[in-house]
């Protein structure tokens, strides 16, 4: 069986069992922080324990409150409207571009009402809308909105002028959970410029504690804290995060060379110069014929979301042909860094298979 951790985790949690050793965030946890600031180019960096309550605090630290409306795509992962679910904020639901499965701009506007305070942008396995990201920075400073970008996907991606994603919105979201591209088990970060909302942020996740140290709360606050063991991990994660890009890059390159011009696949486009897929997103035809097929020879994939307004949990009427169409035909191919040439090109021969 491969090692869960390479040798530089082990001695990195060696290291700290060694220590004086706080369990919860301490000196860790700040470098963790730092590293991911230093990588997206923000000012900030906040840890949290996932990548959900980090969307919750983000709005909340905004100003966000139960009963206003945040403007949320219909196709994500169904945790970015249940973060503002989760304080009476009301998600509502918008289509994406077909291109790159992002906030179509267009419909956005029409659903802004007098109750929208926020829109929420996820950068979907990485992408930006094709509109671009100042179309939709101008129409928030239009309506006076706040944006928040659920970046994810997204750690490892750049917007065209070189800024990492995540640095548009007033704050920027990632997650670390298991299939991220670095992941801490659980885990979640926020970026920000605002030292205002940095200190909203930090307070919010601990009690609404004044500083570090002491018992005096002058604001509500939870605990939403990361944990040092966790930081040893993200320590060392992020010094992989560089390879695991470009490799991201690499095996998406194969995929696309090796299925270009295939009817009946077709994957979404990446400007590889500036994103970094995160999972090889396709649309199919015959979707549960070819999830069999690929069964069959011990191939596993899995069914894109669904449109989130007709999950059973929120069940809104509402046609989205986009976030619909995904519903139906989007496919996840088998997307791990760990991938070989020698098992992608097994993998996308017997999708030729299939379709020929
Ligand atoms: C777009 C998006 N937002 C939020 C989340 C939630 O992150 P977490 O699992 O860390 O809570 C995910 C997780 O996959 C996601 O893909």
């Amino acid at each position: 069986m491969r090692p869960l951790f390479g040798e530089e985790e082990k001695s990195a949690i060696c290291a700290y069992m060694d220590e004086d050793g706080f369990i919860t965030e301490y000196k860790k946890t700040n470098k963790f922080e730092r590293m991911i600031a230093d990588y997206t180019g923000a000012k900030h960096c906040i840890v949290v324990n996932n990548g959900t309550v980090s969307l919750t605090l983000a709005a909340i630290a905004l100003g966000i409150k139960a009963g206003d409306e945040v403007i949320v795509p219909n196709y994500t992962m169904v945790a970015t409207p249940n973060s503002i679910k989760m304080f009476g904020a009301k998600p509502v639901f918008v289509d994406v571009e077909a291109t790159s499965l992002c906030l179509e701009i267009n419909l956005v506007e029409a659903s802004i009402s007098e109750k929208t305070k926020d829109v929420m942008l996820v950068s979907a396995n990485g992408r930006y809308p094709e509109v671009g990201i100042d179309a939709l920075i101008a129409l928030c400073r239009k309506y006076d909105l706040k944006l928040i970008e659920d970046a994810a996907q997204s750690l490892g991606s750049y917007y065209p002028d070189g800024s990492h994603v995540g640095r548009k919105g007033e704050v920027g979201s990632f997650s670390f959970s298991a299939p991220k591209i670095i992941s801490t088990g659980q885990g979640g970060a926020l970026i920000t410029d605002d030292d205002k909302i940095a200190l909203n942020l930090r307070r919010l996740k601990d009690f609404g504690r004044d500083t570090g140290g002491n018992d005096v709360h002058s604001s509500i606050g939870f605990n939403f804290k990361f944990t040092e063991l966790q930081a040893c991990i993200g320590i060392e994660q992020m010094k992989k995060l560089p390879d695991r890009v470009v490799r991201k890059k690499e095996i998406w390159a194969k995929y696309q060379s090796e299925l270009k011009g295939l009817d009946g696949i077709k994957l979404f486009n990446h400007s590889l110069k500036n994103t970094s897929p995160w999972f090889i997103d396709s649309l199919v035809e015959d979707r549960s014929s070819l999830i069999s097929h690929l069964r069959d020879h011990k191939i596993g994939t899995r069914v894109m979301y669904p449109p989130v307004n007709k999950q059973e949990a929120y069940n809104l009427s509402g046609y989205h042909p986009v976030s619909e169409m995904v519903g139906k035909k989007g496919l996840w191919l088998p997307s791990s860094v760990q991938l070989s040439d020698d098992e992608i090109f097994f993998i996308t021969s017997k999708i030729i298979d299939f379709y020929r």
